[in-house]
Protein backbone atom coordinates (compact mmCIF):
# COMPACT_ATOMS: atom_id res chain seq x y z
CA UNK A 1 0.00 0.00 0.00
CA UNK A 2 1.17 3.45 -0.91
CA UNK A 3 0.89 6.25 1.19
CA UNK A 4 1.76 9.76 0.74
CA UNK A 5 1.76 12.61 3.05
CA UNK A 6 1.39 15.97 1.87
CA UNK A 7 2.71 19.12 3.08
CA UNK A 8 0.94 22.39 2.63
CA UNK A 9 -2.27 24.25 3.23
CA UNK A 10 -5.01 21.47 3.33
CA UNK A 11 -5.08 18.27 5.52
CA UNK A 12 -6.71 16.98 8.13
CA UNK A 13 -3.60 17.71 10.43
CA UNK A 14 -2.08 21.29 11.91
CA UNK A 15 0.99 21.54 11.89
CA UNK A 16 2.70 22.62 15.37
CA UNK A 17 6.74 22.88 14.71
CA UNK A 18 8.88 21.21 11.84
CA UNK A 19 12.06 20.66 13.64
CA UNK A 20 15.71 19.38 11.30
CA UNK A 21 16.82 16.87 13.75
CA UNK A 22 19.94 16.23 11.21
CA UNK A 23 20.86 16.64 7.61
CA UNK A 24 18.84 19.11 5.38
CA UNK A 25 15.58 20.70 6.56
CA UNK A 26 12.21 20.31 4.91
CA UNK A 27 10.18 23.24 3.49
CA UNK A 28 7.43 24.99 5.85
CA UNK A 29 4.06 23.60 5.63
CA UNK A 30 0.57 24.53 7.82
CA UNK A 31 -0.94 21.38 7.47
CA UNK A 32 -0.28 17.87 6.73
CA UNK A 33 -2.85 15.41 4.82
CA UNK A 34 -2.40 11.78 4.93
CA UNK A 35 -3.27 10.34 1.36
CA UNK A 36 -3.63 6.22 1.43
CA UNK A 37 -3.54 4.61 -1.99
CA UNK A 38 -2.46 6.61 -5.27
CA UNK A 39 -3.21 10.29 -5.08
CA UNK A 40 -2.92 11.90 -8.77
CA UNK A 41 -2.21 15.36 -8.91
CA UNK A 42 -0.86 16.24 -5.00
CA UNK A 43 1.34 19.60 -6.30
CA UNK A 44 -1.38 21.48 -7.64
CA UNK A 45 -0.64 24.41 -4.33
CA UNK A 46 2.39 26.57 -4.84
CA UNK A 47 4.91 25.21 -2.41
CA UNK A 48 3.51 21.65 -1.42
CA UNK A 49 5.76 18.95 -1.15
CA UNK A 50 5.06 15.26 -0.90
CA UNK A 51 6.71 12.31 0.65
CA UNK A 52 5.97 8.46 -0.06
CA UNK A 53 6.50 5.39 1.33
CA UNK A 54 5.06 1.51 0.88
CA UNK A 55 3.77 -0.51 3.90
CA UNK A 56 5.88 -3.64 3.73
CA UNK A 57 7.09 -6.32 5.83
CA UNK A 58 8.61 -6.35 9.07
CA UNK A 59 12.04 -6.95 8.18
CA UNK A 60 13.83 -7.37 11.89
CA UNK A 61 10.91 -8.73 13.81
CA UNK A 62 11.45 -12.24 15.52
CA UNK A 63 7.74 -14.16 15.82
CA UNK A 64 7.96 -13.72 19.48
CA UNK A 65 8.33 -10.27 19.27
CA UNK A 66 5.13 -9.99 16.55
CA UNK A 67 3.13 -11.93 19.00
CA UNK A 68 4.11 -9.36 21.62
CA UNK A 69 3.87 -6.13 19.47
CA UNK A 70 0.23 -7.45 17.63
CA UNK A 71 -1.29 -7.80 21.51
CA UNK A 72 -0.25 -3.79 22.36
CA UNK A 73 -0.30 -2.24 19.29
CA UNK A 74 -3.32 -0.13 19.17
CA UNK A 75 -4.91 1.14 15.84
CA UNK A 76 -4.43 4.12 13.96
CA UNK A 77 -7.53 6.73 13.93
CA UNK A 78 -8.38 6.50 17.67
CA UNK A 79 -10.71 9.09 18.33
CA UNK A 80 -8.34 10.12 21.44
CA UNK A 81 -5.07 10.09 19.43
CA UNK A 82 -5.49 13.91 18.13
CA UNK A 83 -1.72 14.33 18.30
CA UNK A 84 1.06 12.80 15.80
CA UNK A 85 4.46 12.63 14.93
CA UNK A 86 5.95 12.30 11.22
CA UNK A 87 9.52 11.78 11.31
CA UNK A 88 10.87 10.85 7.83
CA UNK A 89 14.60 9.24 8.50
CA UNK A 90 17.50 7.95 5.97
CA UNK A 91 20.01 5.91 7.01
CA UNK A 92 23.61 6.04 5.89
CA UNK A 93 25.62 3.91 2.91
CA UNK A 94 27.05 2.35 5.76
CA UNK A 95 24.12 0.75 7.67
CA UNK A 96 22.75 -0.22 4.25
CA UNK A 97 26.11 -1.97 3.16
CA UNK A 98 25.85 -3.88 6.75
CA UNK A 99 23.85 -8.05 6.16
CA UNK A 100 20.76 -7.85 7.50
CA UNK A 101 22.55 -9.95 10.85
CA UNK A 102 24.64 -7.25 11.74
CA UNK A 103 21.79 -4.52 10.91
CA UNK A 104 18.97 -6.40 13.69
CA UNK A 105 22.11 -6.85 16.37
CA UNK A 106 22.22 -3.03 15.94
CA UNK A 107 18.59 -2.74 15.58
CA UNK A 108 17.20 -4.87 18.82
CA UNK A 109 20.44 -6.67 20.43
CA UNK A 110 21.79 -3.53 21.01
CA UNK A 111 19.68 -0.62 20.67
CA UNK A 112 16.54 -2.15 22.44
CA UNK A 113 14.36 -0.22 19.54
CA UNK A 114 11.74 -3.07 19.82
CA UNK A 115 12.04 -3.58 23.68
CA UNK A 116 12.41 -0.05 24.85
CA UNK A 117 9.51 0.97 22.53
CA UNK A 118 6.74 -1.17 24.23
CA UNK A 119 6.74 0.17 27.28
CA UNK A 120 4.79 3.17 25.51
CA UNK A 121 2.13 1.50 24.06
CA UNK A 122 -0.99 1.19 23.69
CA UNK A 123 -0.56 5.23 24.50
CA UNK A 124 1.55 5.27 20.89
CA UNK A 125 -0.41 3.58 17.72
CA UNK A 126 2.16 3.88 14.51
CA UNK A 127 3.02 2.72 10.91
CA UNK A 128 6.14 2.38 8.90
CA UNK A 129 6.44 3.27 5.68
CA UNK A 130 9.67 2.63 3.22
CA UNK A 131 10.58 4.63 0.63
CA UNK A 132 14.14 4.02 -0.29
CA UNK A 133 12.61 1.57 -2.76
CA UNK A 134 10.54 4.08 -4.43
CA UNK A 135 13.71 6.31 -5.06
CA UNK A 136 12.24 8.67 -2.45
CA UNK A 137 14.36 11.16 -0.20
CA UNK A 138 13.85 9.25 2.76
CA UNK A 139 14.29 5.74 3.41
CA UNK A 140 11.28 5.31 6.13
CA UNK A 141 8.19 7.84 6.74
CA UNK A 142 7.49 6.95 10.65
CA UNK A 143 4.44 8.19 11.76
CA UNK A 144 2.55 7.98 15.17
CA UNK A 145 -0.25 8.90 17.34
CA UNK A 146 -1.11 9.87 20.84
CA UNK A 147 -3.24 11.57 23.01
CA UNK A 148 -2.07 15.15 23.65
CA UNK A 149 -1.39 14.30 27.54
CA UNK A 150 0.93 11.47 26.18
CA UNK A 151 2.89 13.66 23.99
CA UNK A 152 5.97 14.38 26.96
CA UNK A 153 5.87 10.21 27.18
CA UNK A 154 6.64 10.04 23.14
CA UNK A 155 9.49 13.24 23.18
CA UNK A 156 10.96 10.59 26.23
CA UNK A 157 10.76 7.58 23.86
CA UNK A 158 12.47 9.78 20.68
CA UNK A 159 14.89 10.83 22.87
CA UNK A 160 15.89 7.76 23.84
CA UNK A 161 15.72 6.01 20.63
CA UNK A 162 18.68 9.00 19.22
CA UNK A 163 20.85 8.41 21.90
CA UNK A 164 21.25 4.13 20.80
CA UNK A 165 24.13 2.97 18.56
CA UNK A 166 21.43 2.43 15.48
CA UNK A 167 20.75 6.37 15.51
CA UNK A 168 24.31 6.44 14.84
CA UNK A 169 23.34 5.36 11.38
CA UNK A 170 20.85 8.05 10.58
CA UNK A 171 22.33 10.70 8.61
CA UNK A 172 18.92 12.90 7.59
CA UNK A 173 16.19 13.17 10.35
CA UNK A 174 13.09 15.91 10.95
CA UNK A 175 10.03 15.67 12.71
CA UNK A 176 6.98 17.32 12.05
CA UNK A 177 4.48 17.47 15.08
CA UNK A 178 0.78 17.92 14.75
CA UNK A 179 -2.75 18.08 15.98
CA UNK A 180 -5.99 17.30 14.47
CA UNK A 181 -6.94 20.14 12.69
CA UNK A 182 -11.04 19.81 13.65
CA UNK A 183 -10.03 19.45 17.19
CA UNK A 184 -7.26 22.59 17.70
C1 LIG B 1 5.93 3.77 19.47
C2 LIG B 1 6.74 2.77 19.75
C3 LIG B 1 7.53 2.11 18.68
C4 LIG B 1 7.49 0.80 18.36
C5 LIG B 1 6.62 -0.27 19.03
C6 LIG B 1 8.40 0.59 17.27
C7 LIG B 1 8.62 -0.63 16.68
C8 LIG B 1 9.37 -0.83 15.54
C9 LIG B 1 9.55 -2.10 14.89
C10 LIG B 1 8.93 -3.40 15.35
C11 LIG B 1 10.35 -1.89 13.82
C12 LIG B 1 10.89 -2.96 12.88
C13 LIG B 1 10.07 -3.12 11.63
C14 LIG B 1 10.73 -4.18 10.76
O1 LIG B 1 10.98 -5.29 11.25
O2 LIG B 1 10.98 -3.89 9.57
C15 LIG B 1 10.65 -0.49 13.77
C16 LIG B 1 11.41 0.11 12.80
C17 LIG B 1 11.69 1.45 12.77
N1 LIG B 1 11.33 2.39 13.69
FE1 LIG B 1 10.30 2.07 15.38
N2 LIG B 1 9.03 1.76 16.95
C18 LIG B 1 8.54 2.74 17.78
C19 LIG B 1 8.90 4.05 17.80
C20 LIG B 1 9.75 4.65 16.89
C21 LIG B 1 10.10 6.05 16.89
C22 LIG B 1 9.61 7.08 17.92
C23 LIG B 1 10.90 6.26 15.79
C24 LIG B 1 11.54 7.54 15.31
C25 LIG B 1 11.99 8.48 16.11
C26 LIG B 1 11.05 4.99 15.12
C27 LIG B 1 11.75 4.80 13.95
C28 LIG B 1 11.85 3.59 13.29
C29 LIG B 1 12.58 3.42 12.05
C30 LIG B 1 13.32 4.49 11.26
C31 LIG B 1 12.48 2.08 11.72
C32 LIG B 1 13.09 1.38 10.51
C33 LIG B 1 14.44 0.82 10.89
C34 LIG B 1 15.12 0.09 9.76
O3 LIG B 1 14.47 -0.68 9.04
O4 LIG B 1 16.34 0.28 9.63
N3 LIG B 1 10.36 4.04 15.82
N4 LIG B 1 10.05 0.14 14.84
Amino acid sequence: VLVSFRGGDVGRWRVERIATVTGAPLPPAARIAMIEGVAPDLETEEGAWTLRGAISEDRYVTARERTMLSTLQPPLGRSTATAAALIPITKSAEWWSLPQDARRAIFEERSHHIARSLAYLPRIARRLHHGRDLGEQFDFLTWFEFAPADASAFDELVGMLRATEEWRYVEREVEIRMLLAEFN
